[in-house]
């Protein structure tokens, strides 16, 4: 899609971090936005701050619908209610996520689990189930991106439940890609895949509804502390969300799949390491181990 001037955006997960620096771009672009997040306070603030613009976006028009992605019904009233404010829809952002624990997979609880999936996984179905058919069905360029992470390309030790619905949004992504060229040519989709970004990721507890309440503390031991402050360090030293934003909005214009903040040798080395492991038959390696030093300088 090059001329995005005047088309709709939909984000979700777009009253904070890396949703809302999407959404800065797109209306730096002229673009007209339809933000959805299940934390109202934010939303409206983020949809005021963006309408009153500085230069580039002043007067840009932003629709604030605040939605729960993991409930279906809510998606399928984000989408009447983008339809009824716009007439259209153009680019879809499935974006909102959030992030558990670090205990291991058989300690997580039930509400940890379904929580997770309910947002990070379906979260994104329930988006591409409402949205996809109307970009299709409208005949015009449309385009879908779904935020997974470089979890989802890489083994995860350390944050396995994560690491599951990110390695699953990419799988979905992937599928999509290769059905809308048959069934929706018009229809283009990019993957997402951050390193690190500066946002609120490791708050996201802030959003966890009550009914999924149960969890497990992590261990206080050093190990997990130092886990966690290599965590916290890792994220405020990470890339500015509106960067984000414009590597996103430069896919959209290029139709690009695969799109990565963090593009160095290291972060690459990842990859590349469970792909040989896997074709090689060898065990999977946890990642990054002897090069966490030098990580954040990785940004290629
Ligand atoms: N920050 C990073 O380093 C990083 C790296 C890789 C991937 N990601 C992914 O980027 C996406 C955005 O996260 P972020 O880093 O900007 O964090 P963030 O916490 O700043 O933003 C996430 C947004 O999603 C919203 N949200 C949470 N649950 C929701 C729900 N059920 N329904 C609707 N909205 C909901 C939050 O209110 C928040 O506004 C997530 O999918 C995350 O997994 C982040």
């Amino acid at each position: 899609m090059k001329d995005v001037q005047g088309r709709v955006a939909v984000v979700t997960g777009g009253a904070s971090g890396i949703g809302r620096g999407m959404a800065e771009s797109f209306a730096a672009a002229g673009m007209k936005l339809v933000l959805a997040d299940v934390e109202e306070e934010a939303l409206q603030k983020t949809a005021e701050a963006i309408r009153a613009g500085s230069g580039e976006s002043a007067g840009v028009e932003v629709l604030a619908v605040p939605t729960d992605v993991s409930q279906a019904e809510q998606v399928e009233a984000l989408a009447r209610r983008t339809l009824d404010a716009f007439g259209a829809v153009h680019v879809l952002c499935n974006n909102a996520g959030v992030a558990v624990g670090g205990v291991p997979t058989w300690e997580s609880t039930l509400d940890d689990w379904n929580w997770i999936l309910g947002v990070n996984l379906m979260g994104v179905v329930h988006g591409i189930r409402s949205f996809v058919p109307i970009l299709i069905e409208q005949g015009e360029e449309g385009h879908v991106v779904n935020t997974a992470s470089i979890a989802g390309l890489m083994v995860n030790g350390g944050n396995a439940l994560y690491g599951v619905t990110k390695h699953a949004v990419v799988a979905l992504s992937e599928s999509m890609h290769i059905q809308l060229q048959t069934s929706g040519p018009k229809v283009k989709v990019s993957v997402l895949c951050p390193g690190f970004i500066r946002t609120r990721i490791l708050e996201s507890e802030r959003n966890r509804p009550a009914e999924l309440a149960e969890t497990k503390p992590i261990p206080d031991t050093p190990l997990a502390d130092s886990a966690r402050k290599m965590g916290r360090q890792f994220v405020e030293q990470g890339l500015d969300p509106r960067e984000v934003g414009d590597l996103v909005l430069r896919a959209i214009r290029e139709e690009r799949f695969y799109v990565l903040t963090h593009t160095g040798p290291i972060w690459k080395g990842t990859i590349q390491q469970r792909m040989e492991n896997i074709l090689a038959e060898r065990d999977p390696e946890p990642p990054l181990q002897e090069h966490l030093a030098e990580l954040l300088e990785d940004r290629g």
